[in-house]
């Protein structure tokens, strides 16, 4: 089996994939633009294979803020009512003050902002993550 680890926006066909998995985080309570892209140029192949979502998201396990963005993520996939995955999951991501882009930096600025004066941080669960990509290959038919 072949398996190609690509950015979203490098994908320039599905055609000699025989599954998808997509993963992508979240950013104010959105899929990035890439990711949005990315469902729609593919709509047709990704409706005739496997697709497995994953989103990284909050920022440590919390009940409230796991929820909060499972609800946001479910929103966001709400606008493709075709897409029907086989796994859908969200993990708890990483965050890293020192790497936000200019627009970023600013929001964390603004004292509003959940992230102001947030300390770096990654506790992504490695062991949730490996566990689920390891039930990967029965869930997408490999
Ligand atoms: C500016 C900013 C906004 C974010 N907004 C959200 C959000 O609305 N919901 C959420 O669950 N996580 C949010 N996060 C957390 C990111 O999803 C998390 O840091 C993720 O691991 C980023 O992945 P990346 O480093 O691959 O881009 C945000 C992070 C940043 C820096």
């Amino acid at each position: 089996m072949q398996v190609a680890i690509q950015p979203v926006g490098d994908v320039q066909t599905l055609a000699d994939y025989r599954a998808v998995v997509m993963g992508a985080p979240l950013y104010i309570g959105k899929l990035r633009k890439d990711a949005h892209r990315f469902l729609a140029q593919h709509r047709e192949a990704l409706t005739q294979r496997p697709v497995a979502l994953f989103a990284l998201g909050p920022l440590d396990t919390d009940e409230e803020g796991m929820q909060g963005a499972r609800a946001e993520l479910d929103k966001e996939l709400a606008q493709y009512p075709w897409l029907k995955p086989v796994a859908l999951e969200l993990f708890v991501g990483k965050y890293d003050p020192s790497k936000l882009s200019f627009f970023h930096k600013l929001l964390t600025k603004l004292p509003a902002s959940p992230l102001h004066n947030l300390p770096a941080s990654d506790n992504r669960d490695w062991d949730a993550i490996r566990a689920w990509a390891n039930g990967l290959t029965a869930r997408l038919g490999l």
